[in-house]
């Protein structure tokens, strides 16, 4: 379940061209379970019209400031109240420029000043007005009233230049959003997580892998991110979406995810190892394809790859380090000796021979065990439900490891 499910969320519209992708975010929200309440500039409603985003919302929208039918004229304060969050999408320069002065002097202004819920601005104009030294500083002084300033997509923009200042997809804005709403016990922690199957190749058109989807270890990175960490993710092929403010390295085989974790683990106060990684590679690499050739069988021989985790362990020092377990029979003994053998702070140990936890599925269920023997059974949760319990198993031995070497 999205974080912004059951959330109110106060989508504030600008008067700019990309008002009319207003739309789509409401519909990505309304999809995302969130109960969406629209408020207008009155330039805004000149490029895409209150009934169209009352309909998609179900709910009226509001564009003035001083409305009759509101009780008493106060429909400001309840829309600022009501509001758990505040998406501000497009901001248009001029809009931007009326939030940093403090201006209250249409219904958008003035629930932003009324309101005491995280705000989420995302800038969308012309690139050289966004680059207008007026426009910078005002962006900057929204980020020192603690809103969260998404920087806009790169491209051609409507005015026909190219360069910043595109409103980025629904599923960047709802990304942000979530982060605003989530607690940010992680910010600037830096975390590296591995994700994804490996390919070990055979030929150059045949490699061996695994079921490994990737939703794991990228829901980790998604969910670390919005808590606030500054997440690498080093992932094999996975056809999945690569997740928002996440700096991802693309790898193939164990030798590559191993050189990329080696070059980047000294940075790192924390690495979660969630890829399954091949055990075994093809001693041999065919440089051509390997043909038929009438043989009724082949052999391949295999040698062992390099542990990338048990590697990051023994370069850990202060760092916590997470591994999987993937098993399929006595799963909390294997998973307790693989704490051990590889010196891990915590293990996250999956039965993957269920139907409804590890490979190829949103759900997991899981045994988190500790490096001081503390042990939870999460039960059957979504695949992003036990990333933020894996998170604040992690956020719990970073304090552990604090108070530890303070008292030293
Ligand atoms: N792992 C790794 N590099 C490898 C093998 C495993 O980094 N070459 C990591 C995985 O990312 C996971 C943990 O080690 O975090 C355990 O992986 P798993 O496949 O369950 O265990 P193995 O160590 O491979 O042991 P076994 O195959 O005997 O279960």
């Amino acid at each position: 379940m999205s974080l912004l499910a059951n959330k109110r969320i106060l989508l504030s519209v600008g008067g700019g061209i990309a008002a009319y992708k207003a739309a789509e975010i409401v519909r990505a929200l309304d999809a995302a379970g969130a109960s969406v309440q629209v408020a207008m500039t009155p330039a805004a409603t000149a490029f895409i019209a209150p009934l169209t985003l009352q309909a998609l919302s179900r709910q009226p929208v509001a564009t003035e400031l001083l409305d009759p039918t509101e009780d008493a004229s106060i429909g400001h304060i309840r829309l600022a109240e009501e509001a758990d969050a505040v998406l501000v999408a497009p901001a248009t320069a001029d809009l931007c420029a009326r939030m940093a002065a403090g201006m209250a002097d249409d219904i958008v202004t003035c629930t932003l000043l009324a309101t005491r819920a995280p705000v989420v601005v995302a800038p969308a104009m012309n690139s050289a007005m966004l680059e207008h030294p007026a426009t910078v500083a005002n962006l900057e002084r929204l980020a020192a009233y603690g809103y969260r300033i998404v920087d806009s997509d790169r491209g051609v923009l409507a005015c026909g230049t190219e360069g910043p200042g595109r409103l980025p997809d629904p599923e960047i804005l709802l990304a942000e959003l979530e982060a605003a709403l989530a607690p940010q016990d992680l910010a600037g922690v830096r975390v590296l997580v591995t994700s994804g199957p490996t390919r070990e190749p055979i030929d150059p058109v045949r490699y061996i892998t695994n079921r490994s989807s990737g939703r794991m270890g990228h829901a980790v990175a998604r969910v670390a991110a919005r808590r606030g960490a500054e997440v690498t993710l080093v992932t094999g092929p996975t056809g999945l979406t690569p997740p928002h403010a996440v700096e991802v390295v693309d790898v193939e085989s164990a030798a590559d995810m191993r050189a990329a974790v080696g070059e980047r683990v000294a940075g790192q106060d924390v690495v979660i190892a969630v890829a399954a990684v091949a055990d075994y590679r093809p001693v041999e690499v065919a440089e051509q394809k390997i043909k038929r050739a009438g043989a009724d069988s082949m052999t391949l021989e295999l040698e062992r790859t390099d542990d990338v985790l048990a590697a990051a362990a023994k370069a850990a020092g202060e760092r916590i380090v997470v591994g999987f377990a993937a098993e399929t029979e006595e799963v909390a003994a294997h998973a307790r000796g693989k704490l051990e053998r590889k010196g891990l702070d915590l293990i996250v140990a999956n039965d993957v021979s269920r139907p409804d936890a590890g490979f190829e599925v949103d759900t997991n269920r899981a045994l988190l065990i500790d490096r001081d023997g503390g042990e939870e059974d999460t039960g059957l949760v979504s695949k992003v439900e036990l990333a933020d319990r894996i998170l604040d198993r992690i956020a719990a031995l970073r304090g552990d490891t604090a108070a530890r070497t303070e008292r030293r």
